[in-house]
């Protein structure tokens, strides 16, 4: 940033940047966006576009993401889709759903499904009891095989994961652990009502570790209330010391107008714009300084981890659970809210625990919503992708046929007055003092934003 200011010195300064550019925008797990799914496909079509992805599949095997909706209690920043509950009953009918709706994918598709990639996310996971992920975990594999490279992967709250889950987990095939830190401030941890020690933290990391979990991955927040550098500094200090291959530093998305449990605390509480970015800067440079490498936006992780040596070789990838170190093709979501991707098509669960229960008891794929892409969606989602994982991108005269290309290129060079691109005729790259600013230049790509407007009420900050 430093050598950002030097050179870009007849141009707004970083702060002045910062505060230009902070306004309301996607996140980018997807492209187009899940508020302008406008082209839902039918169960057949998801179906159909399900084989072709297998049909032309170079992955040779799929990905399922499993949601898990529970939690025991509710942490007011929270944006997830979950459901509030002490009661432990509700698991067991809910875990009967998710296998007869794998059920119904394993006769709808024809085929026996090869699986690359488990994920399990939430919620939380491990609302569920060892039992439970058990009786999951081995009606899932029922007529279902699994590559040799497969990978399992895990979202746990640290304070309902006993010794006993890991090690379920673990015997059930799972090596990548994801523990939800946010803060170790006792301050900020009582404000978003998530009071977490670090000794337990640390428990469960050594743990994970000794049991033979291969990356353990910390998600951290930035921009909570009454964090301050101070506070970040020791939070960072302490994830310094516990060392997890991985960290998700997420920009804490604040959308009280869909999540009501966020007005919990007031916005004076918040560090805005400037501030708020100052204190992921800080986390950079801590995490850089040790041995850390920054991965696309808001990740770290060591050399070692997998993350890091597929940003090295090109192959990283970014979808709705952040990012991977490989594209698994197709994915399929089971459960509430539940996202599966064809590349051609999304399709997106009910949201309502009882309405989704009921179709798939009815035998139906509970599909509620999602997009067919158009061939300029497709062009447009492998640009924002290239830049969501290699910080560049580039294209051919036949670029010049989107609709709104005028648009985008006028975006683009405004971007790049502002030294946050390199643009040619044919390419764009993100300069060193434009990453902060990444989801700007996605936005630049978003036909769909260039001919909506203003999403205020839909988006969250992008800084
Ligand atoms: C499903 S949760 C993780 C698993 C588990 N429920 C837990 O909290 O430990 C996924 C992650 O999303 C992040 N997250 C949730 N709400 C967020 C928000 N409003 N802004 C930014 N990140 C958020 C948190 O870091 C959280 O750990
Ligand atoms: S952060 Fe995790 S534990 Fe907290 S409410 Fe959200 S999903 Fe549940």
């Amino acid at each position: 940033m430093q050598e950002g200011r030097v050179q870009f010195n007849h141009m707004l300064n970083y702060d002045e940047l910062v505060i230009k550019y902070n306004v309301s925008g996607p996140r980018y797990t997807s492209y187009p966006s899940s508020p302008f799914w406008i082209q839902s496909p039918t169960q057949e079509e998801w179906i159909q576009s399900l084989n072709q992805a297998f049909i032309s599949d170079q992955s040779q095997g799929a990905a399922l993401y499993i949601h898990i909706p529970f939690c025991q209690s509710l942490c007011s920043y929270c944006g997830c889709h979950k459901r509030i509950t002490r009661k432990h009953e509700v698991s067991k009918p809910y875990l009967e759903t998710l296998l007869l709706e794998w059920q119904l994918y394993q006769s709808q598709l024809n085929r026996k499904i090869v699986l690359k990639e488990i994920h399990l996310g939430g919620g939380t996971p491990t609302f569920l009891s060892p039992d439970e992920l058990r009786f999951l975990v081995e009606g899932l594999m029922t007529n279902t095989t699994l590559t040799d490279d497969y990978e399992f992967s895990v979202e746990a709250d640290p304070r309902v994961t006993s010794e006993d889950h890991l090690k379920t987990l673990f015997q059930l095939g799972f090596k990548r652990l994801s523990l939800g830190v946010q803060d170790f401030d006792p301050k900020v941890q009582k404000a978003i009502h998530r009071v977490q020690s670090e000794r337990q933290i640390e428990a469960l990391t050594e743990l994970a570790r000794q049991i033979g979990f291969t990356s353990v991955n910390y998600d951290l927040i930035y921009g909570l209330p009454f964090q301050t550098t101070g506070s970040m500094e020791r939070t960072i200090e302490s994830v310094l010391r516990l060392r997890p291959d991985r960290i998700a530093f997420y920009s804490y998305a604040h959308v009280p107008w869909i999540k009501p449990a966020q007005r919990r605390f007031t916005e004076a509480d918040l560090p805005h714009s400037v501030k708020k970015r100052e204190l992921y800067e800080l986390g950079r440079k801590a995490f850089e300084s040790n041995q850390y490498r920054e991965i696309g936006m808001d990740h770290f992780s060591l050399e070692t981890d997998s993350l890091w040596k597929a940003t090295q070789e090109g192959s990283l990838h970014r979808n709705f659970m952040g990012y991977l170190h490989r594209q698994v093709s197709p994915l399929m979501g089971l459960g509430v809210s539940s996202i599966g991707d064809s590349w051609v098509s999304f399709a997106q669960n009910e949201k309502q625990l009882e309405v989704y229960e009921k179709r798939v008891r009815q035998g139906e794929l509970p599909i509620a919503r999602g997009h067919l892409l158009s061939p300029e969606d497709e062009v447009l989602r492998r640009h924002i992708l290239n830049l969501m994982t290699q910080m560049k991108t580039s294209w051919d005269a036949s670029f010049q046929s989107i609709s709104n290309f005028r648009d985008i290129f006028s975006a683009l060079e405004a971007l790049q007055e502002d030294g946050i691109i390199e643009l040619t005729s044919s390419s764009c790259r993100v300069t060193q003092r434009g990453v902060p600013f990444l989801r700007n230049v996605c936005m630049a790509f978003d036909v769909y934003l260039i001919k909506k407007g203003s999403q205020a009420n839909v988006f969250s900050k992008t800084i």
